[in-house]
C-alpha cells in the first residue's frame, strides 16, 4: 500500500505553539495508558512496513463509495477501546475559515494564535495580522495510512479520539501536544466494515459537497469467505 505514514509529523515550532494555545484554551487532554501507548507503537511499526495490519483488508466499494476498510473474516474481533491506528497526513497550520473542501482532513484544534515571528513560519503568504485565527490541519489527501479509507456512517463502530503523547514513553513515540487516535468504539466482528462518524457536533463534513451521505452500518456491506460483497437486507 501506498500510504505508509504511521503518525502525524510535528516540528518543534508547531509543538510549542499547540502547547501553548491548549493552554490557553484550557484543553486537557489526557495521557494514554500504558497499553494504549504500546498497541499505537506496535501498530506503527506494521504501517510503515507494510501499510495494512494484516487483520485489515481494503475493498473498493459499489455506488461510487471508493475503498472501505474491512476487518478480515479469519481475524479475531476487536474489542471497544482497541486501537485501530493514529490518523496521520500532512500537517499545517491553516487560516481559519478559509473555505476547506478537504475530503481527507481533521482539525483537531481551532483558533490559534500565531506570535509575529511565528507567521512566517507556518503561513508564507498572508501578511502579519495580530487577530487572524488558524486551525491545525492533518490532510491524508496525498500522504496518511490505512485510517484515510475508514468511511462514514452515523452509526459508527470507530471513534476518533484527540490524546496527547507524553515527551518520555517507554515506546520512542514522538511526542505529540495533541493527536487524533482512531478506536474501536464497540465490538468490531469479522468481515464487518469500518465505519466512523465524520461529523462532530459543530461543523457539518458533508454540507460542504452538497451530497447526502450513504446510509452505512457496519454489516450494511461485509467481506463473505470468497471475498466478495455480501449486502444485507435493511
Ligand atoms: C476519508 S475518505 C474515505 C475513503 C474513500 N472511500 C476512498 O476510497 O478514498 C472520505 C470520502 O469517502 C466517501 N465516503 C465516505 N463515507 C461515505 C458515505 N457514507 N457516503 C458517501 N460517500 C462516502 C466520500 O467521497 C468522502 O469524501
Amino acid at each position: 500500500m501506498k500510504f505508509k505514514l504511521p503518525r502525524q509529523v510535528l516540528t518543534k515550532e508547531l509543538i510549542k505553539v499547540l502547547s501553548r494555545e491548549m493552554r490557553k484554551q484550557k484543553i486537557t487532554l489526557h495521557n494514554p495508558s500504558k497499553n494504549t501507548l504500546k498497541q499505537i507503537a506496535e501498530g506503527s511499526k506494521v504501517i510503515e512496513k507494510s501499510g495494512l495490519p494484516e487483520h485489515l483488508v481494503r475493498k473498493k466499494l459499489p455506488h461510487n463509495l471508493g475503498h472501505g476498510i474491512f476487518l478480515k473474516l479469519d481475524a479475531k474481533p476487536l474489542l471497544q477501546g482497541d486501537v485501530i491506528a493514529p490518523y496521520a497526513g500532512v500537517v499545517s497550520l491553516e487560516p481559519k475559515n478559509r473555505p476547506d473542501d478537504a475530503a481527507y482532513a481533521f482539525e483537531p484544534l481551532t483558533d490559534i494564535h500565531l506570535k509575529k515571528e511565528e507567521q512566517p513560519l507556518f503561513d508564507k503568504t498572508s501578511t502579519y495580522h495580530p487577530r487572524r485565527l488558524y486551525s491545525l490541519k492533518v490532510d491524508a489527501l496525498k500522504k496518511g495510512n490505512f485510517t484515510r479509507f475508514i468511511n462514514h456512517s452515523a452509526k459508527p463502530n470507530v471513534v476518533a479520539v484527540l490524546l496527547k503523547i507524553p515527551s518520555s514513553n517507554r515506546y520512542d513515540l514522538a511526542a505529540a501536544p495533541i493527536e487524533v487516535v482512531y478506536f474501536a468504539k464497540k465490538t468490531i466482528h469479522p468481515g464487518e466494515q469500518l465505519l466512523v462518524s465524520y461529523e462532530d457536533g459543530e461543523k457539518s463534513y458533508w454540507s460542504v459537497f452538497k451530497i447526502k451521505p450513504f446510509p452505512m452500518t457496519p454489516k450494511t456491506f461485509t467481506l463473505n469467505s470468497m471475498f466478495h460483497f455480501l449486502r444485507l437486507p435493511g
